[in-house]
């Protein structure tokens, strides 16, 4: 078991944010071993690794993005027994687990922090960017850009500017210190040893500060990102690292190197044009974002989705598209954030199950692996009314007892209220139901870890003669798969050229298909067809 070190070029994975999961001790917060009590429903859903957010002991000002201790985890969340006990069971069932590391910076409440902030001469001085100008680097752009005016804070005592690219409370460590490169390599080598399958890696493109330049994607950076690499390839071979780089397509590009620097990279461009799509009833979008996409190694690999636990983020957009995505889905101020929209894949696509299916059929079956933010596969709904991305980090809706069978307990937040929440929506439901959305979603993940060629195939568009279809092929050792999307609310016909008109089994009805000269589809229909040899 386990031991194909590509497992992650066919996986699915789902994204877990585990104070929001399941809670075992009815401490109101969810928990490990709650996530150990639901590997049941992860297995039937069929996700391969889970992406845990942060679990480290933490102030959560930026919920858990600001770690005040790498070695631990918080008792809110269980111990480090509890950790490995998870990480065996799951692996009994073939399920990885990755984590985040968050190496660009820790939380103000970090030992290395107090120290450093509590003298200009402590050893830990260095471990983090001090200036007594906040002009320094001023070529830099500020990220939140709702609460912070600047990436610079003045600190009282030592009469110094520290450096942050977040929220105050997290000062960005200085990798020019090598101690700080060293410190960083021997906590992953911590998280490894006790079994872990990789991590999800924070905030990768800001590790270094140069004058002059943005201070974003710097060669410093990559050379140390691929230490790290060398350091994992060396002694945990099969384990991965996952780059989270909210930039474009060319620029996530240099962090996979040669095949030596991440295994994984989230695609953020396409996500937004996935959204474009169903809007426009047009692929273009997609089209071009893709065809801007270069290749990457062999043994890399995109990692796609449709949201995670922040604001659906519009930096990879033009500011005209923008300002459009947020007219179109973010009608209220309210539901928008930074440069982005804080609400669930549910209530974006108007809580309906067709949009909601045909979003995750191009997710699962565009080039990359999947992510599934967890809820999103039972449409659960958003909270706007909780501050900044909290929203959408309500408690998982498992069954209609209270509190949605997350606790027994009082929870720890505010759950969905209303038309989406636990009443309406919820997994023990939909498990019972053959026609709901979990259902379908759990098909078509079981359905792509059987054909390589979504993970590992060639891509192409195909010209279809109507502009509301996106069309394409995938292609692995002698496979040709046919995928058909129809983007709108209304039936669709279309000539596809000749090659194309022949014999397929659809995958996820197993109907034997024969497209002739026109083929008709219902509204928001997706075809997977397999192409009969
Ligand atoms: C990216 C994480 O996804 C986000 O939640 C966090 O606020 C920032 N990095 C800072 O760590």
């Amino acid at each position: 078991m386990i031991n194909d070190n590509l497992w992650y070029k066919d996986a699915a994975f789902y994204q877990i944010s585990v104070r929001a999961f399941k809670d075992s001790n009815s401490d109101g917060y969810g928990d490990l071993q709650g996530i150990k009590e639901k590997l049941d429903y992860l297995q039937t859903l069929g996700v391969d690794c889970l992406w845990l957010m942060p679990i480290y002991p933490s102030p959560l000002r930026d919920d858990g993005y600001d770690i005040a201790d790498y070695r631990n985890i918080d008792p809110m969340y269980g111990t480090l027994d509890d950790f490995t006990s998870l990480i065996n069971s799951a692996h009994a069932r073939g399920i990885r687990i990755i984590m985040d590391l968050v190496l660009n910076h820790t939380s103000d409440e970090h030992p290395w922090f107090k120290a450093s902030r509590s003298d200009k001469n402590s050893s830990f001085r260095d471990y983090y960017v001090w200036s007594e100008t906040d002009q320094k680097y001023n070529g830099t752009r500020i990220i939140f850009v709702d609460t912070e005016k600047s990436n610079w804070t003045w600190d009282d005592k030592t009469e110094q500017y520290y450096w942050h690219r977040f929220y105050a409370s997290q000062p960005d460590l200085n990798f020019d210190n090598p101690k700080v490169q060293e410190e960083m390599i021997n906590i992953a080598r911590f998280w490894l040893d006790l079994g872990v399958d990789g991590f999800r890696a924070d905030a990768v493109p800001y590790l270094f500060e140069r004058e002059g330049t943005n201070c974003e994607n710097l060669p410093e950076t990559h050379a140390y990102l691929k230490k790290l690499r060398a350091f994992m390839e060396a002694n945990y071979p099969g384990r991965i690292l996952l780059c989270e780089a909210n930039q474009a397509p060319e620029d996530v590009r240099p962090y996979f190197g040669d095949g030596d620097e991440f295994h994984m990279g989230f695609h953020f461009p396409i996500m937004p044009r996935i959204y474009m799509a169903l809007k426009k009833e047009r692929a273009d979008d997609m089209i071009e974002i893709l065809r801007r996409t270069p290749p990457i190694p062999e043994n890399c690999q995109w990692c796609t989705f449709l949201r995670n636990h922040d604001e659906l983020t519009l930096e990879m957009v033009t500011p005209q598209e923008r300002q459009w995505m947020w007219e179109q889905y973010a009608p209220e101020p309210r539901m928008r954030i930074n440069l982005g929209i804080r609400r669930r894949l549910a209530p974006l696509l108007d809580n309906d199950q067709r949009k909601v299916e045909l979003a995750n059929s191009l997710l699962f079956t565009l080039p990359g692996s999947p992510i599934i933010y967890y809820g999103d596969e039972i449409g659960m709904g958003d909270n706007i009314e909780l501050p900044d991305r909290n929203g959408v980090r309500t408690p998982m809706q498992w069954d209609d007892s209270p509190n949605g069978g997350f606790t027994a307990g009082a929870p720890c937040t505010e759950l969905v209220k209303g038309e989406l929440s636990y009443e309406n929506i919820n997994a023990a439901s939909q498990l019972a139901d053959k026609d709901s959305l979990l259902q379908s979603i759990s098909r078509m993940i079981n359905v792509r870890k059987e054909h390589h060629a979504f993970g590992s195939g060639s891509m192409e568009w195909v010209e279809s003669t109507n502009p509301s279809l996106a069309v394409y092929k995938r292609e692995y050792n002698g496979e040709t798969l046919l995928i058909i999307n129809n983007l709108t609310g209304k039936p669709q016909a279309a000539a596809l050229p000749l090659e194309h008109q022949t014999e397929y089994v659809d995958l996820l009805s197993n109907a034997e298909v024969r497209i002739k000269t026109s083929l008709n589809l219902e509204p928001f229909a997706y075809l997977w067809l397999r192409q009969k040899i």
